[in-house]
């Protein structure tokens, strides 16, 4: 295996210029091509979050009574979230590395609560279909089985289906606030009461939504209640890298009372290195995010994170009333925002050759499936680029339904087959193989190129081949 560890150190000067060079590649998030991944505003905010983040890169959170500056953000990190999450006084929570750490937490926390006051062995707990996969890596991690719950017409969570899926191995209930896929707040009231009843716990999944709904309410915007004010919430997972633009790796997790937390929490007394005790899942934690999240909240304060929230929501207007007025196109679902999902309502109209399409002039848009759809994240920067969107975006439409033969070329074929090929198990394994080689020794690359070819006119490609295009449609998707 080769790397590129030099001999003897660089000057730091190069070694910045290349660093600025290898990113040449990367998505176009400063001009607002991207609408994932990134939540991105101006390269002086960007630099003040840098500074921030320098002055503790070296902090080390994993004993919280060592720096103490860390705590100190810590505990203020989670009171303001509280706050914000209307949080009765009792309210306690943790400073994680991201969403996906938080929603890990909460099914091992209620597993391991439910083990100990119910004696529960084979946990359960019921999901939307919408729920973001960290749960569903979260069942395969902590073997919570899922018991899924049905979408409405609308696409969120079928509260009606609710009871019958709760039993003596239910850990907990998920709700989301909003909902990845297609921005819908779940019914959180209608859950938490049913949930409440039979004395389940019940999670709200808030890191997308946790540091904009809050704002958007204050700006007047009418939203389901879905926070601390409805009794049977018991904890909300938010973000803090995303809607609170803080630098990458900071979420929080915050439960109702201690009695809950303390479940959270892993303690050895017997380890050699000494007694030891984490709050989360992380060993070392970064003093630098902490740093940075910290500054984000006190930069922007309350009436910074109104403004970005009405920024937002401009843009989100903008955009969904731009797709309804386009006849081929419908949003789905009952987007809140900040984000949204659109589909073809026109059959003539191939979504994933749309999106084919928005890629060919520039924009970096991820897919959706069950049902096929075109997804944006929406953030106070795009308002600057919703009019070229939506332009580009009808002249899309317009190419799609000029040339039908577009659904069958590249992206949009591979991704198309998804529905109709019951491949699902040998994609999996393709999809495994694919990931495994990008971290082999050296670390791969995947062939991409073979993934946007199109067969030949009127050839039917064997199963595996498709399997393997499917494959590598994914992955690629996935690197967005
Ligand atoms: C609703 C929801 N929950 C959890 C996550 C996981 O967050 P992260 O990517 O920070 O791990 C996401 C990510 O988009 C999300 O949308």
């Amino acid at each position: 295996m080769t790397g590129t560890l030099p001999d003897s150190g660089r000057d730091p000067q190069q070694i910045l210029s290349e660093l600025a060079q290898m990113g040449a590649d990367d998505p176009n998030y400063k001009q607002g091509r991207l609408w994932s991944l990134v939540y991105y505003l101006d390269e002086s905010y960007h630099a003040f979050q840098g500074q921030a983040w320098q002055m503790y890169a070296s902090g080390n959170g994993l004993n919280p009574t060592a720096f103490k500056s860390l705590k100190r953000f810590e505990n203020d990190i989670i009171a303001s979230t509280a706050a914000l999450h209307h949080g009765p006084p009792e309210v306690c929570g943790v400073v994680t590395s991201g969403g996906t750490e938080s929603c890990l937490l909460a099914v091992k926390t209620y597993r391991d609560m439910a083990r100990a006051t119910r004696g529960v062995r084979r946990p359960e707990m019921v999901l939307p279909r919408t729920a973001h996969v960290a749960w569903v890596k979260a069942s395969a991690y902590f073997g919570v089985r899922i018991r899924w719950l049905e979408l409405d017409g609308q696409l969120r969570a079928d509260v009606s289906r609710l009871p019958q899926l709760i039993n003596r191995n239910t850990v907990m209930v998920l709700a989301s606030a909003p909902e990845y896929p297609h921005g819908t707040i779940d019914p959180v009231e209608a859950m938490a009461r049913i949930a409440h009843d039979r004395t389940v716990p019940l999670h709200v999944d808030a890191c997308v939504g946790g540091f904009i709904l809050p704002f958007m309410e204050m700006n007047g915007i009418e939203l389901p209640p879905w926070d601390y004010r409805v009794p049977g919430v018991t904890s909300i997972s938010a973000d803090l890298h995303k809607y609170g633009y803080a630098s990458k790796g900071v979420s929080t997790i915050t439960y109702r009372s201690m009695d809950l937390l303390k479940h959270q929490m892993f303690v050895d007394v017997d380890w050699p290195g000494g007694v030891f005790a984490s709050p989360a899942l992380l060993g070392t934690r970064p003093g630098g995010a902490y740093a940075a999240a910290w500054a984000a909240m006190q930069y922007f304060g309350r009436s910074g994170y109104q403004e970005l929230a009405r920024r937002t929501m401009q843009a989100f207007t903008r955009m969904r009333d731009g797709v309804l007025a386009m006849p081929e196109l419908r949003v789905l679902g009952a987007p809140s925002g900040p984000l949204l999902a659109y589909g073809a309502r026109d059959k003539a109209v191939n979504i994933f050759a749309v999106g084919d399409q928005m890629e060919l002039r520039g924009w970096q848009i991820n897919r959706l499936q069950k049902p096929d759809g075109l997804h944006a994240m929406i953030t106070a920067q795009h308002l600057a680029v919703i009019d070229d969107y939506l332009r580009d975006l009808r002249a899309s439409v317009d190419a799609v339904r000029a040339d039908p033969t577009l659904a069958d070329r590249g992206g949009a074929a591979t991704y198309g087959m998804m529905a109709h090929i019951p491949l699902r198990g040998m994609v999996r394994s393709r999809v495994l193989d694919m990931f495994s080689g990008l971290y082999r020794p050296g670390g791969g690359e995947i062939d991409l190129a073979h993934a946007a070819t199109p067969s030949e006119p009127g050839q039917e490609p064997p199963r595996a081949a498709w399997a393997d295009r499917l494959a590598q449609w994914f992955v690629r998707m996935r690197q967005r």
